[in-house]
């Protein structure tokens, strides 16, 4: 069962009279919404809802929906239309259809509608109120508003730990929301002010991980580096907690903001043996001037530094990043400064993206002036100036012994299986029975794109 750091009872509380519904929760965008899709599973009461996998069988289907970029929405709306149209091509009544996420806290009772109006839209911090609304809908009731949004400050889920977690590893929020302003961002307005968890409440979410067979974990939150807790607990003593936690063995976390990325976080990342040595962290740009107009608060050298000290205190370690082609304003030439990164800092993943420009955000006051064709011819040379780069970077990895972590079956071939490395490389393996969670030595044979190929030794 789910339940809130301040022990917040679920509101509109009733019971269902019809037995169980199934319900299918389909999950988009970042990490944030893969956990809480999973605690929303965790409120709804077991003994009136099962997970549904198929469309057409559902009773409710919930999307759990990201506003990051347009395209995003989009497909939401496509979605809905679809899920309709799948079901009446088969002759079969349309199941409760619901919008949660970012784009309820955005669009809200909009979303109730226009062309394709859902059943229920309820924002990312007022899930509670789901057991008691779909009691209202589906028994009928009908005495409940049908969209819940609005922030609420001490609302702090806690996912029951997962059946199948994330690439083998457990999520846990240590915080929501975000305080910073980036200019393209959506995010401060979707999911508001951060707001921290208690540490107490994320050790004892660790603690049930443990006890439930979890030994990997992935401290989440839009800025993980920017922890605080009342001034005296930051995000590398938090690390410190959580490390001296027994039975866990391995500790990642998603995303730290660049800015945050101070020294004495870095050091305390190369001391602590269960941090795993991988850093994601978003640059969006090469280029001073447009990294000011995103108001991300470094240059191009203070994030080129941090790299430099985190190669220096952080052994192994390696690198993702996110970018934004096509700011508004973004010349030709300063979109060279950002492929020169990709060439100074060698990432392992690059993950990046069209500018997109979102209603509100001060971004949108600027000019959408990149062409969308200039936005795709630029998305497409960063793509390629990556892949030569990791080609080069990758073969260098060849013959190399790496300790990987078994996390699941690998899709291609058949009887392999794909582990992990601590610094976040992934390696499909053959020829042994293996069991999820077993460490391996590997010898790097080759490559795909990001994923490598061993033999176990
Ligand atoms: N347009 C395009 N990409 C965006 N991102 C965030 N906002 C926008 C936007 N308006 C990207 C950033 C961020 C990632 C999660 O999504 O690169 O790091
Ligand atoms: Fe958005 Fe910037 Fe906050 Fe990340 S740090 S969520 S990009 S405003």
């Amino acid at each position: 069962m789910g339940n809130f750091q301040k022990d917040i009872s679920i509101r509109n509380e009733a019971v269902p009279t019809r037995p169980t519904f199934g319900i299918l929760i389909e999950t988009y965008g970042c990490q944030m919404n893969v956990y809480d899709t999973q605690a929303i599973f965790g409120l709804l009461d077991p003994s009136h809802f099962s997970a549904q996998e198929d469309e057409l069988a559902a009773d409710v289907i919930l999307l759990n929906t990201c506003s990051v970029r347009d395209h995003a929405e989009h497909k939401i709306f496509s979605r809905i239309g679809e899920i309709r149209h799948r079901r009446r091509e088969a002759g079969l009544p349309y199941p409760v259809i619901g919008i949660c996420g970012c784009m309820a806290e955005r669009l809200g009772k909009n979303l109730r509608k226009g062309v394709n109006p859902v059943d229920l839209v309820v924002g990312v911090d007022n899930y509670d109120s789901l057991p008691g609304l779909l009691h209202d809908i589906l028994d009928e009731v009908g005495s409940l508003p049908r969209a819940v949004t609005g922030h609420r400050a001490d609302t702090h889920y806690v996912a029951p730990p997962a059946l199948y977690p994330t690439n083998n590893s457990h999520l846990v929020t240590i915080h929501k929301g975000c305080d910073y302003r980036c200019t393209y961002c959506i995010v401060p307005a979707t999911r508001g002010p951060q707001r921290e968890k208690d540490p107490e409440a994320i050790l004892r979410e660790i603690r049930k991980i443990v006890a439930a067979g979890g030994r990997e974990v992935t401290l989440l939150g839009q800025n993980v580096s920017a922890y605080h807790w009342q001034k005296e607990l930051d995000f590398a003593a938090l690390l410190e907690q959580v490390a001296a936690e027994p039975g866990l063995e391995r500790i990642r976390f998603l995303t730290g903001h660049p800015r945050d990325m101070f020294p004495h976080l870095m050091d305390t990342i190369g001391q602590l043996e269960k941090v795993c040595p991988w850093l994601h962290l978003p640059i969006q740009s090469g280029s001073n001037r447009i990294l000011r107009r995103m108001k991300r608060l470094y240059t191009r050298d203070d994030y080129l530094g941090m790299i430099e000290y985190a190669r220096r205190v952080i052994p192994e370690v390696s690198f993702s990043t996110d970018f934004i082609v096509g700011f508004p304003g973004e010349t030709p030439t300063e979109f060279q400064d950002t492929l020169e990164i990709l060439r100074a800092v060698k990432y392992d993943q690059v993950f990046s993206f069209k500018y997109s420009e979102r209603p509100g955000v001060p971004a949108a006051r600027l000019e959408d002036d990149v062409q969308e064709q200039e936005k795709k011819d630029r998305l497409a040379e960063l793509i390629a100036v990556q892949k030569e780069i990791w080609e080069r970077e990758a073969s260098g990895f060849i013959g190399q012994i790496w300790t990987a972590v078994v996390e699941s079956p690998a899709r291609r071939p058949k009887g392999a299986w794909r582990l992990r490395t601590a610094n976040n490389r992934k390696v499909v393996i053959s020829g042994m029975e293996l069991e999820v969670g077993d460490s391996v030595s590997v010898r790097i044979t080759g490559h795909q794109n990001t994923t490598f190929l061993g033999d176990a030794i």
